[in-house]
């Protein structure tokens, strides 16, 4: 591998196109978001620093940080050329190695966060002999084994959005990341886990494909934090694109992962202790010969054929085809009794 190309791994290296900067800072506007001080953290050459200039005229201060010091003079070049940039700050900094406490301590107002982080994990960077790690990598707390086993690897996106979460103890303000689909589910389940502050969360599907040319689930992931008067909520919004404004309500509900919170409520009376006991999962193959229908000269198989069965060995078959459409419940017999 030739060193550009390491180097383009190592620092998660996939510059934001201007024009999806420029969607994403509008879709925040519209969301209403609008904030006093704007932070990019890795900014590189900074698509989102020039979209929040002319996104968000009423913020007063836009920080930009990066570790490259090439990508901050093409930005400060590019910025000659945008309106109302004098309000533009900017650092060459290691993420990893800044005191984000003092740094964030000092500011006033509503912060957005926004950017787009390194997608890349740990265990790449020790492929290809990197290092642009945080200091203590078992932040998740793993064992050795699972160390060694894989369950220990992590995306340095996932450890710089925990990071950031931090900053927004007690502080109003949003954070809106472009990242990883799946990231972005492990970053709103930790915040739930620890009781974040967060009123309101959005999950953007974007193109990765098309935009970065990477083929991997992405999204832009939108947190709303409260200051710790307000109750947290943690239901979030899923929309399909940048310009889907229907989207659906996510969350928990009884132990539950519900992927449609307005539908899951209409239907919720049907949640419950089923005297039945019920059972799931035929294999296609096997269909024929472990699904039953009533008829009026008892229970027929695939075959059409007739069949006596002992009561014990049956079971309410409800397939996933059937929600889909018209509702036909059948009957399983289940040879293995308890497995
Ligand atoms: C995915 S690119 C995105 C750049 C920019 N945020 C954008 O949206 O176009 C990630 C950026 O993070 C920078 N970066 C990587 N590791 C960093 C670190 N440890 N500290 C600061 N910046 C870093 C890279 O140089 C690169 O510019």
């Amino acid at each position: 591998m030739n060193e550009n190309r390491k180097r383009q791994i190592e620092f998660g290296d996939f510059q934001t196109p201007d024009d999806l900067a420029l969607n994403v800072c509008q879709r925040l506007a519209g969301l209403g978001i609008c904030p006093d001080i704007v932070i990019e953290p890795t900014c590189g050459i900074g698509s989102f620093i020039v979209a929040a200039c002319q996104t968000f005229p009423q913020a007063n201060e836009i920080y930009g940080f990066e570790i490259n010091h090439n990508y901050l003079d093409v930005l400060r070049a590019r910025l000659t050329y945008i309106e109302n940039a004098e309000r533009v700050r900017l650092k060459q900094t290691d993420f990893f190695a800044t005191d984000w406490h003092t740094t964030i301590g000092k500011l006033n107002g509503s912060v957005l966060v926004i950017g787009n982080f390194p997608w890349v994990t740990n265990s790449t960077q020790s492929i290809i002999g990197a290092n642009n790690l945080p200091e203590k990598t078992n932040f998740q707390g793993h064992n050795g084994f699972e160390a060694i086993s894989g369950k220990a690897n992590f995306d340095i996106s996932e450890w710089m959005l925990l990071e950031v979460l931090r900053w927004f103890k007690g502080r109003v303000g949003n954070v809106a990341m472009l990242i990883k689909t799946a990231v972005a589910r492990k970053i709103l389940a930790h915040a739930e886990r620890q009781g974040t502050a967060v009123q309101d969360a959005f999950m953007i599907s974007i193109d990765a494909k098309k935009h970065f040319g990477a083929a991997v689930e992405a999204c832009l992931l939108v947190m709303c934090f409260t200051d710790n008067t307000q109750k947290p909520n943690h239901d979030y919004m899923i929309f399909d694109s940048l310009y889907d404004e229907k989207g659906r309500r996510v969350g928990h509900r009884g132990g539950l992962i519900v992927g449609d919170l307005a539908t899951f409520s209409e239907c919720a009376f049907l949640v419950g202790q089923s005297p039945q006991k019920w059972r799931s999962g035929v294999k296609h193959d096997a269909s024929a010969v472990m699904e039953f229908t009533h008829t009026a000269h008892g229970l027929k198989n695939g075959f059409g054929e007739v069949v006596e069965i002992e009561s014990d060995y049956l079971f309410p078959l409800l397939k996933g085809s059937d929600i889909g459409g018209s509702l036909s419940v059948g009957f399983i017999k289940h040879y293995v009794s308890d497995w």
